[in-house]
C-alpha cells in the first residue's frame, strides 16, 4: 500500500485545476442502463471509483470505453446480458446500488447485492428500496441480494423521503424517467450532483422538473435516447484544495471553481478569516502572512448546508485556529475517525458522540498517521502541509478513490509532497 510523505514547507502559490465530480459521475454512469443509445460523459475524473463502476457496468454487458486518458467515458448498454450486480464489486463501492433503479426501469428485473456498511457508518439502503416500491417495484431480500421485479414496468407514484438521501433520490429519479405516469419525489436531495443528473437525463429525453429543490416531478416516457454530457465540477475536491492556502498561507487559484457549489463552506472560511475572490478562471483563496485562522463552529447538513464531505478537512484546519471550535456531524454516525490521527499530530480534540470540540494549538507536528476513509485521508495530508516536520500518511488507496494526482496538484503550488510506493 502506497504512502504519501508531506513536509511543512511554507506558503503555497499557484493554480490547481478542479476535476469533474466523483459523486456526479458515479450516478451519471448507471444512467446509461436506461437507454439502448450511447451515453458519453466528458470531464470525467480519473479515479479508482470510476474504474470500479466501469467494471460493474461491463459485468452487466454494457460497453464502457475510456478515452482521452479517462476524461471521456463512451458508454452503451445496447445488449444487457446480465442483470446481477455481484457482491464482489458492490462491497468495494456502495454507489454500485445505483444500478438497481435504472436496470429495473429498463428491463423490469434486477438483482443487486446489498452494499454493506463502511468506515463512516452503517449506510443502509432502505430508502432506495422504499422509493422503488412506491413506483411499483416488488422487492425480495435473499442471501444478501435485493431481487427486484417490475412486471408490466414501473408506475409513477409519490414518495416522501423521511430523511434526505442523495443516493436514494438518484435511484428513484433515474427509475421514474421510464415509469408509466407521473412521479413526485418529496424531501428530495438538492445536491448539485442531483441537478447534474437531471440535466443529463433531460438531454436523454426525460421530462423532469424541480431538480435542486426538495420536490422533483418526473413524467415517465417510453424510452430514452443517447446524449453527451459534461460532468459537473467536483465541489468537494474544490473545497478540499481551497483549504490548502488556508493552512499554509499564500494564494491559490482553483481553476473551474464556482462559489455557488460551495457557498456554505465559503461563508465558514470567510468567518475564519480566509479571503475568497471570484476570478475569470475560478476561485482564488488566500491567507495573508502573519494572520491566523479564527475558530468557527460547523454543523454538517444536506445541501445547501455545510457538506459532510468537507467536515474532516475543516476539522484539520481548525486544529491550529485561534480559539475553540465545535463541529457537529449530523449526516453520518461515525465520521470523526480522523480526530485520533490529528491528535497524534498534536491536535487537542474532544469527541463526544456527534460533536467534536477542537481547541486550537499553535502548530501541529508531523507524524506517521493512517488514512481511514477517503475524506479523512486528505485531511491528514492538508494537516501535514502546515505541520512542523514530516508526516507519513499510510493506506492512501482511500485517497485514490476520490482525488486524482494529489501530490502533483499540490507540489505544483510549492508543497513538499511525494508518493512512496509500498515495498
Ligand atoms: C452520498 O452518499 C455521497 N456518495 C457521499 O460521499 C456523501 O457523504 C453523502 O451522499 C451525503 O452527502 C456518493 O454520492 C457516491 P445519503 P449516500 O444517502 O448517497 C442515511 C464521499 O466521501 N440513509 O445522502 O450514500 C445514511 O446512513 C462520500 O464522496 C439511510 O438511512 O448518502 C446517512 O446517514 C461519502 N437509508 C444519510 O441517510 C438509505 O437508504 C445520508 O446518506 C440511504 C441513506
Amino acid at each position: 500500500m502506497d504512502s504519501i510523505l508531506v513536509t511543512g514547507n511554507g506558503p503555497l502559490n499557484g493554480q490547481i485545476p478542479i476535476a469533474g465530480a466523483k459523486n456526479a459521475c458515479l450516478t451519471l454512469m448507471p444512467a446509461t442502463l436506461l437507454s439502448e443509445e450511447p451515453l458519453t460523459l466528458t470531464n470525467a475524473p480519473r479515479l479508482s471509483d470510476i474504474r470500479t463502476m466501469t467494471a460493474l457496468l461491463q459485468s452487466l454487458g454494457a460497453e464502457v470505453t475510456s478515452l482521452q486518458g479517462g476524461k471521456v467515458l463512451a458508454m452503451s448498454s445496447h445488449d444487457l446480458n446480465n442483470h446481477k450486480a455481484d457482491y464482489e464489486i458492490v462491497r468495494k463501492m456502495r454507489a454500485s446500488i445505483l444500478v438497481l433503479g435504472p436496470m429495473l426501469a429498463r428491463d423490469g428485473h434486477a438483482v443487486v447485492s446489498l452494499p454493506g456498511g463502511c468506515a463512516i457508518g452503517a449506510r443502509p439502503v432502505d430508502l432506495h428500496l422504499k422509493a422503488l416500491e412506491a413506483l411499483g417495484a416488488e422487492l425480495e431480500l435473499k442471501e444478501g441480494y435485493v431481487h427486484a421485479k417490475a412486471p408490466g414496468g414501473l408506475k409513477g407514484g409519490t414518495f416522501e423521503f423521511p430523511i434526505v438521501s442523495v443516493g436514494a433520490t438518484e435511484n428513484a429519479l433515474m427509475a421514474a424517467t421510464l415509469a408509466k405516469g407521473t412521479t413526485v419525489l418529496k424531501n428530495a436531495a438538492r445536491e448539485p450532483e442531483i441537478v447534474d443528473l437531471a440535466q443529463c437525463l433531460r438531454r436523454m429525453g426525460a421530462q423532469i422538473d424541480g431538480e435542486g429543490t426538495s420536490t422533483i416531478t418526473i413524467q415517465g416516457v417510453d424510452r430514452l435516447g443517447g446524449a453527451t454530457h459534461p460532468v459537473v465540477t467536483d465541489r468537494i475536491e474544490l473545497g478540499t484544495y481551497m483549504l490548502a492556502p488556508a493552512f499554509c498561507g499564500g494564494r491559490v487559484e482553483l481553476l473551474g471553481g464556482k462559489r455557488s457549489l460551495v457557498e456554505a463552506f465559503c461563508q465558514k472560511l470567510e468567518q475564519a478569516g480566509i479571503a475568497i475572490e471570484e476570478t475569470e478562471a475560478g476561485l482564488a483563496v488566500s491567507r495573508a502572512a502573519g494572520t491566523r485562522v479564527q475558530a468557527v463552529d460547523v454543523t454538517t447538513e444536506p445541501f445547501p448546508g455545510f457538506p459532510t464531505d468537507l467536515q474532516a478537512q475543516m476539522m484539520a484546519l481548525l486544529c491550529t485556529a485561534e480559539g475553540t471550535s465545535v463541529l457537529e456531524e449530523k449526516i453520518f454516525e461515525n465520521r470523526f475517525m480522523h480526530a485520533p490521527e490529528l491528535i497524534r499530530m498534536g491536535a487537542n480534540i474532544d469527541v463526544h458522540g456527534g460533536h467534536a470540540t477542537v481547541h486550537g494549538v499553535d502548530r501541529l507536528k508531523g507524524a506517521p498517521v493512517m488514512a481511514t476513509d477517503l475524506r479523512a485521508s486528505v485531511s491528514l495530508i492538508l494537516a501535514g502541509l502546515a505541520a512542523e516536520g514530516e508526516t507519513v500518511v499510510s493506506r492512501v488507496y482511500h485517497l485514490d478513490r476520490g482525488y486524482e494526482r494529489v501530490e502533483e496538484k499540490l507540489s505544483a503550488c510549492g508543497a513538499k509532497i511525494e508518493r512512496v510506493a509500498s515495498t
